[in-house]
């Protein structure tokens, strides 16, 4: 059984997304140990709580110093004892040592198809922004493993997604999230509960059988 820290900042609609997959059978050994955020007022703690899971907020400006947060936050993480960590909308960077310890053990979800609308400064609404922006007429999301870059890690899992012609930054985010984030981060989590998901030389390889979309 793969054991999961989810961290979050915000409303946490992937975080419910993988609770909703656990509960309906379509992540197998798999089960959420614990969801940590940064922000005390983030509705994904409330989600958390509802389900039964265990719920913690740890914040920098609970610190006197970035390398005291980062201290404390790898403490409690290492304390829980995960096997995987999921960044489900976690707006907070990684202590370099977490990414060490956590080598291939830390996914994050990206709303884009990368190596477009990633990198620094782009998060949250922005992507969309940036999409719309350059015109494209598809975009999507990657989950992908974490490494000391900004969304530069192997790629795990990409769903494309249709941009309508009257799309504002806003209904695109909201499509984006229901047609690919919601699917392709419980899949990713399933896929690697199940032992079918190794990397080489930065790149993953998945099992034959399990990586189709469907
Ligand atoms: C998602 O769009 C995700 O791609 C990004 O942050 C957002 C989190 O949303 N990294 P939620 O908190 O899961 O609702």
């Amino acid at each position: 059984m793969l054991k999961l820290a989810v961290l979050v900042s915000g409303g946490g609609t992937n975080l419910q997304a993988i609770i909703d997959a656990i509960d309906s059978g379509s992540i197998t050994n798999a089960g959420i140990s614990v969801v940590i955020s940064n922000n005390p007022n983030a509705y994904a703690l409330e989600r958390a709580k509802k389900h039964g899971i265990t719920a913690l907020c740890i914040s920098p400006k609970q610190f006197e110093s970035r390398e005291a947060f980062n201290q404390a936050f790898l403490e409690q993480l290492n304390a829980c004892q995960v096997d995987l960590v999921v960044l489900a909308g976690f707006l907070v960077v990684l202590p370099e040592q977490m990414i060490k310890e956590y080598r291939n053990r830390i996914i994050n979800i990206h709303p884009s198809l990368i190596p477009s609308f990633c990198g620094k400064g782009f998060y949250g609404l922005k992507v969309h922004e940036a999409a719309l922006a350059r015109g494209v007429k598809l975009t999507g999301a990657t989950v992908h493993f974490v490494d000391e870059g900004t969304d530069t890690g192997p790629i795990i899992l990409q769903k494309a997604v249709e941009v309508a012609p009257d799309d504002t930054p806003e209904t695109l985010q909201r499509r984006v999230m229901e047609q690919a984030e919601w699917v392709i981060m419980p899949k990713a989590i399933d896929l690697i509960a199940n032992g079918k998901v190794s990397v080489t030389d930065g790149r993953v390889r998945i099992e034959e059988g399990r990586n189709s979309e469907s």
